[in-house]
């Protein structure tokens, strides 16, 4: 049995969807570029692509995303047909936070949905939609597990900032357990979507990094904003209050706490 169908049998044991296709080659520039070609020609939901290595990986807010070989690169295409779809990089970031913590290693949520191990960055979740006429046509969740990269392979500006699922203590296990792991947890937070949004959002908090009520920077494209987090509401926006006390609304940014300086 070759690896990708390994990958859709395993899911299918743990119960999970079925997988329509898996692709998996061992480099690409993008499983998620490969993805959206894939959902422009019509593949339906549930098309995987994984790869060991990225060439062009992309992350959130236009940043680059290293991708050496050690790490889980895998996009997966939703075709939601429910009215919360805006929850769904939420829905996510949980999803990927308890096929970790299967693996013993406990994590924390940072908005929208960044994982972190011991306040590092261990996964990232690139979320990228399409809309037509009737709304949202498809999601591509792309989503990206430091595992078990050497950290001599990764950027020196990034070393510091990352961890992976071995750096904090668990089994060297195979990169295709990590993925099932992922996209069974996936398949129970895109149904609670559907049927009970508002546990996407309990399952959330209750990951959530304990930020609330201190400050922050936020980018979002070129706005650069400082203010308090409140916190996430029922849309699953970052509400955020400015030095002013005006209240701004988020769809997407990048939050970094604001470190305490002498008098601060
Ligand atoms: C982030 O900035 O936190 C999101 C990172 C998302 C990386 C993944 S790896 C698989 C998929 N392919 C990409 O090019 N990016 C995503």
């Amino acid at each position: 049995m070759d690896r990708a169908s390994a990958l859709a049998a395993a899911l299918a044991a743990r119960g999970g969807p079925r997988l329509p296709a898996v692709e998996w080659p061992a480099s690409i520039d993008s499983t998620s570029n490969r993805l959206k070609a894939l959902a422009r020609g019509g593949a339906p939901e549930w098309t995987v692509v994984l790869a060991d290595v990225q060439t062009g990986g992309r992350g959130r807010e236009g940043r680059t995303w290293a991708s050496p070989p050690g790490g889980l690169y895998l996009s997966v295409l939703l075709r939601p047909r429910f009215e919360k779809v805006g929850l769904l990089p939420l829905a996510a970031g949980v999803a990927v936070a308890e096929a970790v913590d299967e693996l013993g290693v406990r994590t924390e949520l940072k908005w929208p949905n960044d994982v972190l191990a011991s306040g590092r960055k261990l996964a990232g979740i690139l979320s990228e939609a399409a809309s037509g006429p009737a709304g949202v046509e498809w999601v591509a969740l792309g989503i990206g597990v430091n595992v078990s990269q050497d950290a001599a392979s990764l950027p020196p500006e990034m070393r510091g900032d990352l961890t992976s699922l071995v750096a904090e203590g668990a089994a060297d296990v195979p990169v295709r357990a990590v993925a099932s792991a992922v996209l069974a947890r996936l398949a129970v937070w895109y149904d609670a979507l559907r049927s009970t949004p508002s546990a996407v959002l309990s399952a959330w908090r209750s990951h959530a990094a304990a930020w609330w009520g201190s400050r922050v920077d936020v980018r979002a494209g070129e706005t650069a904003l400082r203010g308090r987090l409140v916190e996430v509401d029922g849309e699953g926006a970052l509400v955020l209050e400015l030095e002013g006390g005006e209240r701004r609304r988020l769809l997407s940014g990048e939050v970094t706490r604001v470190r305490r300086t002498a008098g601060t």
